[in-house]
C-alpha cells in the first residue's frame, strides 16, 4: 500500500490505473476506522481492480464548536488496517492540500441538506458535498462506497451525483454494528461506559417503531412516537430529532405509502449518536423479530 498526500499524486495513480483497464473504488473516510469502514472497504477491494481510501478530517463540515479539534485520530492504525484489506492507496492529505489559501468555491444541497441532522448542523452538508466532490475528481472512480448509517449524507450525496452528472456509482452498504445493535461509528470512543451501556436503546427504539411498520402500521407519527417514548425513558438521552421522511426528498411524510428514512439522532453525554431504518412498504415482506435483535 502506497501513503500520497497530494491530489496530483493521486489522479496520478488513478489515471495509470485505467491506462492499465483497472476499475478504481473509492471508500471516504476521516479516519480512526472501524470495521464499519472496514466493511466498506472489503467490499470495494472486491468488487474493482484498485481501492483507494482518503483518510481526512474535513474541517468544513465542522461546525463552530463542534470536535474538530478533539476528533479522534491514529493513522498509524488506520494505515496498519488498510494495508491488512488489501488497499492499495492511501490518500491522506493535510487540510492546506484540500482547501488552499484563496479556497472559494462550495456545494450545496439546501433542501436535502437542510432535514434532519442539517437542521441542528447548518453547512454540515455543504462541507460533506464539496470534500466528497473533491474527492471523487482526485481519485476519478468508477464506484464509491458509503455507509447507511449516515443515511443522509448517502441520500444527498447520491442527488449530487445524478444533479451535477458525476460518473462514479454511489454504492450504499449496511450498517456494521456492535454486537449489542450499536452501530459502529469513530465518535463512540467518547462514550463513558455508564453512557455505553444504555447506547444501544437508540437501535432498539428504532427496531420497535419498524416492528409496527412491518406489522402494517403506516402513520409515521406513530412509528416517531415509539421510538422517541421508548428515548425518553433513558434520561441520560437528549433527543435531537426523531422523522420520518421520504427517501426520494427527505421530506416529512404524512403516511407511509413508499420508501421511508426513518431516523433518530440524540445526544448521550459528549457524543451524538444517529441511527436509522429504512422500510419500503411495497418491498418483500419482513416478519416482525420481536425483542431488541440487531
Ligand atoms: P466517516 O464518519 O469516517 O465515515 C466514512 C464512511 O464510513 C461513511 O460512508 C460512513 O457512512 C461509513 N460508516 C461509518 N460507520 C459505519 C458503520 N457502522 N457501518 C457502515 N458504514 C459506516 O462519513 C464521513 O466520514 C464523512 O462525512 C465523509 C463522507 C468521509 C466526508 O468527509
Amino acid at each position: 500500500m502506497e501513503t500520497v498526500t497530494t491530489v496530483r499524486e493521486m489522479k496520478a495513480r488513478s489515471r495509470a490505473w485505467r491506462r492499465h483497464g483497472l476499475s478504481v473504488g473509492l471508500v471516504p473516510t476521516m479516519g480512526f476506522l472501524h470495521r464499519g469502514h472496514g466493511s466498506l472497504v472489503e467490499r470495494s477491494v472486491r468488487e474493482n481492480g484498485r481501492t483507494a481510501v482518503s483518510v481526512f478530517v474535513n474541517p468544513a463540515q465542522f461546525g463552530p464548536g463542534e470536535d474538530l479539534e478533539s476528533y479522534p485520530r491514529d493513522p498509524a492504525r488506520d494505515s496498519a488496517y488498510l494495508k491488512s484489506l488489501g488497499v492499495n492507496v492511501l490518500f491522506m492529505p493535510e487540510p492546506s492540500e484540500m482547501y488552499p489559501p484563496g479556497f472559494a468555491t462550495a456545494v450545496e444541497a439546501p433542501e436535502l441538506g437542510e432535514a434532519l441532522c442539517g437542521a441542528s448542523r447548518p453547512g454540515h452538508f455543504r462541507g460533506v458535498c464539496t470534500v466528497v466532490l473533491k474527492l471523487l475528481n482526485a481519485a476519478s472512480p468508477d464506484r464509491a462506497y458509503f455507509g447507511l448509517k449516515d443515511a443522509q449524507q448517502f441520500f444527498i450525496l447520491r442527488r449530487m451525483a445524478r444533479d451535477l452528472d458525476l460518473d462514479a456509482s454511489l454504492v450504499p452498504c449496511e450498517t456494521v454494528r456492535e454486537a449489542d445493535g450499536l452501530a459502529m461509528s469513530s465518535r463512540n470512543s467518547y462514550l463513558t461506559p455508564e453512557e455505553r451501556a444504555v447506547a444501544p436503546l437508540l437501535r432498539k427504539a428504532l427496531l420497535a417503531a419498524e416492528d409496527y411498520l412491518i406489522g402494517g402500521g403506516r402513520d409515521p407519527a406513530e412509528a416517531c412516537g415509539i421510538v422517541g417514548g421508548m428515548l425518553s425513558g433513558e434520561s441520560r438521552f437528549v433527543p435531537d430529532y426523531v422523522e420520518a421522511v421520504a427517501t426520494s426528498d427527505l421530506k416529512p411524510v404524512s403516511e407511509v405509502s413508499s420508501e421511508i428514512l426513518l431516523a433518530a439522532a440524540v445526544r448521550l453525554g459528549r457524543a451524538r449518536l444517529i441511527d436509522n431504518v429504512i422500510f419500503d412498504p411495497s418491498g418483500p415482506s419482513r416478519k416482525p423479530r420481536g425483542g431488541a435483535g440487531c
